[in-house]
Formats: C-alpha cells, sequence, structure tokens
C-alpha cells in the first residue's frame, strides 16, 4: 500500500482532520494575567489560515496550581468566553483546534501555590526549586492523585464548552505527568512507581477519565517524550512501553517529543538555547534559569527530524495513530514521516516562523521552511507582543493587552 499524502484527511477518534500538519503547542506568552488575549486569537487564526488541519492551545492549566507562569491560560469558566472567540475563529479558517491541558507539578514559577511545597510523583530535592526558591518537592498522596485526574476531567469539559475539537494531555517535558512517567523523578514505592509501565499509572487513570468524560466528542491525545534527553532519565524502550498502556487505555493520538525542561531543554529543540537573547530577559528569575541551564549544555547541532530514531521504536511498538514532531522543516521530511508509518506531522517553530508553511507546500511556492532553529522565539514569549520569529516582525503588544472577549 503507498503511503498517504500528507494533504490527505485522517481521523483522529471522532475527529476528521483535513489534512496530516499539526501545530505544536508552543507557549505563545498571549494571556497576561491568564485572560486569553486578542492576539492569542490572531496568532491561531493565522495558523489556520495558512493551511495546518489543527492547531494547539498551548499550556492551559487545570488548575491554578497547575501553572508554571502567572500568563498563561488557566482552563477555568472565566475563560470560556475568551476561548469561545478563538475556536470561533479558527473554525472560521476551516482547522481544528485543540486544548493542550497541562499541570506543571514541581516545574513553576509562581509567586504564590496553595501548598507549602509543589507536588510531585515524590518528594525530594526540586532542581526546579533552585530559581523558584523551593527547593524541595512533596510527593502526592492518593487523595491528590484523585483530585488532579478530577482537575484535567474539568479543564476538558471547560474546552469542550469553549468549542475545542480535541485536547492534549501533557505528560512530557517534565510537567507533572512527565514527572510520573520519569525514573529520575518517580521514586515511588506504590503501585504509581516502579518499571515504566507502573510509572504510566497515573498519567493513564487521568487519560481514563478524560476519555471517559470527552472521549465521544473531542480527540484525545497525549503528548509524551521518547526520549528525556539525559543520563538517568527515560529511554525509547520507557517510550515504548508508555505508548502501549496508553494505547491500551483507548488514548486516540500520542504526539511523540522528547526532552526535560530543567535536565535537557536543547533535546526539546534539537538545538542549544540562545544565548544572547536571554541575557536580555526582563524577567530575572528566568534569566537566572536559563543562565544556569547553559551551565550543562552540551555541544548539539540541529539536524532535521532529530526524533526520528528514537520515535521509530515507539511506531514499532503499537499500532495507534501516532503524530511524528521534532525538527519537521521541509517537505522530504513530511514525506519520510509518512513513509515510516506515522500519521500526523506535528510542527511548532516551523509555523511560527512562518503560519502560511502549510499552504506554500501544497502550492509548491515552499519546500522548506526558512526557520534557522536559533530558538530565539522562546526568549520572545516573555516580551509584550508574545511568541514570534526574530526573523519576522514583533507582534502587536496592544492586541495582546486586550482581552480577546472584548
Ligand atoms: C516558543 C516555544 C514555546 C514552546 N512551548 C511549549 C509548550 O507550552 N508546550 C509544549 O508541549 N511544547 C512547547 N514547545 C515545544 C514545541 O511544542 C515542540 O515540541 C518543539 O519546538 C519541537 O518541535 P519543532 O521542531 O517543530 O519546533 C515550545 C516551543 C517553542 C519554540
Ligand atoms: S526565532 Fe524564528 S528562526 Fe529562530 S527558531 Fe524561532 S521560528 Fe525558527
Amino acid at each position: 500500500m503507498s503511503n498517504p499524502s500528507p494533504f490527505d484527511p485522517v481521523r483522529i477518534g471522532p475527529l476528521n482532520l483535513r489534512n496530516r500538519f499539526i501545530k505544536s503547542g508552543a507557549n505563545e506568552g498571549m494571556a497576561k494575567g491568564g485572560v486569553p488575549s486578542k492576539m492569542l486569537v490572531e496568532h491561531h487564526r493565522g495558523i489556520a489560515a495558512g493551511g495546518a488541519a489543527m492547531t494547539t492551545v498551548a499550556y492551559c492549566a487545570v488548575s491554578a496550581d497547575g501553572r508554571t507562569f502567572v500568563d498563561q491560560v488557566r482552563l477555568e469558566p472565566g475563560s470560556v468566553k475568551h476561548l469561545r472567540v478563538l475556536t470561533d475563529a479558527v473554525h472560521g479558517e476551516g482547522a481544528a483546534v485543540c486544548a493542550q491541558i497541562t499541570h506543571g507539578g514541581a516545574f513553576t514559577f509562581l509567586p504564590e501555590l496553595s501548598t507549602r511545597y509543589p507536588r510531585s510523583a515524590s518528594g525530594g530535592f526540586n532542581a526546579a526549586g533552585v530559581i523558584s526558591g523551593r527547593l524541595f518537592r512533596t510527593a502526592m498522596k492518593l487523595e491528590d492523585l484523585e483530585r488532579t485526574a478530577d482537575e484535567f476531567v474539568t479543564a476538558a469539559k471547560l474546552a469542550r464548552e469553549a468549542g475545542f475539537n480535541a485536547v492534549e494531555i501533557h505528560m512530557g517535558h517534565g510537567y507533572l505527568l512527565s514527572q510520573f512517567l520519569s525514573p529520575a523523578y518517580n521514586k515511588r514505592r506504590d503501585e504509581y512507581g516502579g518499571g515504566a509501565e507502573q510509572r504510566a499509572r497515573f498519567p493513564a487513570m487521568v487519560l481514563r477519565r478524560v476519555l471517559d468524560a470527552v472521549g465521544k466528542d473531542l480527540a484525545v491525545s497525549c503528548k509524551i517524550c521518547v526520549t528525556e534527553g539525559f543520563k538517568g532519565g527515560a529511554t525509547a524502550q520507557d517510550a515504548a512501553a508508555v505508548a502501549r498502556v496508553l494505547e491500551r487505555e483507548g488514548a486516540h493520538l500520542l504526539v511523540l517529543s522528547g526532552g526535560m525542561n530543567v535536565e535537557a531543554p536543547w533535546a526539546i529543540f534539537g538545538s542549544p538555547m540562545p544565548r544572547a537573547a536571554t541575557d536580555t530577559l526582563q524577567n530575572p528569575v528566568i534569566r537566572t534559569a536559563t543562565r544556569i541551564l547553559r551551565l550543562w549544555e552540551p555541544k548539539i547541532s540541529f539536524h532535521e527530524l532529530y526524533f526520528m530514531e528514537h520515535s521509530r521504536q515507539v511506531r514499532a511498538a503499537v499500532r495507534m495513530p501516532l503524530g511524528y514532531l521534532g525538527g519537521v522543516t521541509s517537505m522530504a521530511g513530511v514525506e519520510q514521516a509518512m513513509a515510516e508509518g506515522f500519521d500526523c506531522v506535528v510542527m511548532a517553530r516551523a509555523l511560527i516562523h512562518d503560519a502560511q508553511l502549510v499552504n506554500k507546500f501544497r502550492s509548491g511556492a515552499a519546500t522548506r521552511s526558512g526557520c534557522t532553529a536559533c530558538n530565539e522565539c522562546v526568549v520572545m514569549m516573555y516580551t509584550p507582543g508574545g511568541t514570534s520569529c526574530v526573523l519576522n516582525a514583533p507582534n502587536d503588544a496592544e492586541l495582546n493587552r486586550t482581552p480577546a472577549a472584548s
């Protein structure tokens, strides 16, 4: 059988996508004080107009403690009217829209938390706390697991109410659910710790409850790490075991990412973190964090499809739909991902650089992205206009100060 064209439609659970290009969740910096802005609407409308089948609104926190920063979307009743403007705008361009539902666990820089120590899979030293001042994390009790799973459910229901077509449960990059998946974080001796399958138990419980609550109406995907990118972190073999658990539980799609925010942020991007740009950051916490992280950054040079070797091992382990992510920058790369059996390609930087790229791939006007993998857009997240490519003009800061529904 021949490979599907990336421009063929694909079914993900209850959702039909018009093609196989998905915009990956990439923190937009477009929700000052947690309120989704008109800029956030424009950003996602632009990606939809540029031809992607689905765009993902990044880091929608499932609770106040689940945020990493104050300026992040929180899925609460008051956000629904703003997010409804966004989902209507995306639908108006013929695309679908996904909410990435997330809890940061011990990875948080909030000035206030409801608990003395941030919660995680296990207690102990909290590396992220070197910056936030929260040097220790506390192990979640069974009642914390129950409550947090229910927070994911409430967030998914609010996403449905706001008009989203999908939710992506964030299980990667060092946030709460990946703190359960990671052998470096999860040292539990109960049924939620142990080998890769046991560590997947709480993430799978969250998935099951979200599926039960919204899975008939919304596509439910999970973003996982195919490698955590550091010694002592989860491997591709672990990821294959996790994928089998999530497939059994009924996930509609897995988005295959990698790297960890604290231990290996460069692994998320397949390229070094930007140097000069981070020194100009206004926020002292973020500036210090990025400087400290540089101390143990290995020499790394970008290459296209940088997670392919690891992702292939997950592809071989399951039959369910998989989205390839990591350095998709050319039409040849997209075709390779299709030829290797992936169902979709999931892209962040190439679409931050050029929201029209999918249309250009389709028409032949471009065969390669102009993104240089410099990662300076990561720093732009904290600027008044929010995330944008430094090769383009910055976003409209006024639009980013204006609530979406005003
Ligand atoms: C500015 C920026 C912000 C990001 N924020 C998030 C985020 O909030 N959630 C997430 O899962 N990934 C986030 N990422 C990672 C991307 O989703 C993606 O995993 C990574 O950029 C690799 O894909 P790419 O090679 O297509 O860019 C971010 C990436 C960028 C560039
Ligand atoms: S700033 Fe632009 S060129 Fe650099 S990684 Fe981001 S999107 Fe690519």
